[in-house]
């Protein structure tokens, strides 16, 4: 996968765009539109991310959560973790961030997804830059197979999106499950971990394309359920989280042996982590 590189001729210069919509989602996660000031698209893809700045704070790369599909603007949704998180928790729309990016992999809807089944696998926060997948696969929906979304959360008042599960399952003809690791008096889905949800599960492998999504602790206990179901590793694509600060393969920051999670990832072919076992760990 080529690394669809920053639009800007300096990439370390940032860009400015607005918050349009601000607004909460969770107890820790805020829901933000943002427009590049410029009035162009941010011209991302699915999986990408951008380092957003808060002026005098600091800077975080946020992963894109909105379809390139969509016009006009960008989606990202932010959990309060620390400094420019919180910063970014007191914007209100009209205020102004700074933009680099986009930067990093994507996922493949334009290659190896095109044309077969794919099972997305997002375990909390992880929903958020495969949400950008699953609304262009809806966009284009005839140019894929069946498609399955598992959804895994802590507990019920984690789930995010979910006024948006409607539009993937009857409009879009996807099959949505999803399950709590805890569950409180209201909730009647079902509880367990994410692997739970696939014990029961079949797919083909020969048309099939997996994408992971989530928690460090999850991607290997994923993986062996979807081995179960007789995939392989060159159908497998994961997506990583590392510290970072350059965001462009400069720094270091986000280096695991050979590998710049921020330019080589943080959409990885699992067949290409086969050299390197530490980073699902
Ligand atoms: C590709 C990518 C996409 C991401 N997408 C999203 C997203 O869509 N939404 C979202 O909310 N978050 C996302 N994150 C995570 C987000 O970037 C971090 O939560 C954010 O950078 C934290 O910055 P902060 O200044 O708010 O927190 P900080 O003040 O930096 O602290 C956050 C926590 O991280 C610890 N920490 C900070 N730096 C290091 C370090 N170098 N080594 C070890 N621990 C450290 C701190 O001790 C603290 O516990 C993404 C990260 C990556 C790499
Ligand atoms: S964040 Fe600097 S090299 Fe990846």
């Amino acid at each position: 996968m080529e690394n669809t590189y920053a639009r800007q001729d300096d990439i370390y210069r940032p860009e400015m765009a607005t918050v349009v919509r601000s607004e909460p989602m969770t107890a820790l996660e805020r829901f933000f539109e943002l427009k590049l000031d410029s009035g162009e698209e941010l011209g991302h893809l699915p999986g990408q991310f951008a380092e957003v700045s808060v002026f005098g704070i600091g800077e975080a790369p946020i992963s894109i959560s909105s379809s390139p599909t969509q016009n006009g603007s960008f989606q990202m949704v932010v959990r309060n973790a620390g400094n420019v998180t919180r910063a970014m928790h007191g914007l209100k729309p009209g205020d102004k961030v700074g933009i680099r990016g986009p930067f990093g992999t994507h996922f493949p809807v334009d290659g190896e997804m095109k044309g077969k089944d794919i099972v997305f696998v997002c375990g909390g926060l992880g929903l958020v830059p495969v949400r950008s997948a699953i609304n262009y696969v809806l966009h284009h929906r005839a140019d894929y197979g069946d498609v399955t979304i598992l959804s895994g959360t802590k507990s019920p008042a984690e789930r995010l999106f979910v006024d948006e599960v409607e539009a993937w399952t009857s409009k879009g003809n996807m099959t949505y499950m999803e399950t709590v690791d805890r569950g409180d008096e209201e909730w009647t889905g079902h509880v367990g971990v994410i692997t739970t949800l696939m014990t029961d599960m079949s797919v083909d492998p020969r048309k099939t394309v997996a994408i992971i999504c989530g928690p460090p602790v999850m991607y290997k206990f994923a993986i062996m359920s979807l081995y179960k179901m007789g995939m392989v590793d060159k159908n497998i694509y994961v997506s990583l989280e590392r510290h970072m600060k350059c965001g462009v393969g400069k720094c270091g920051h986000c280096q695991i042996n050979s590998l710049y999670v921020c330019q080589d990832g943080p959409v990885f072919r699992f067949a290409d982590l086969a050299e390197v076992p530490e980073a699902i760990q």
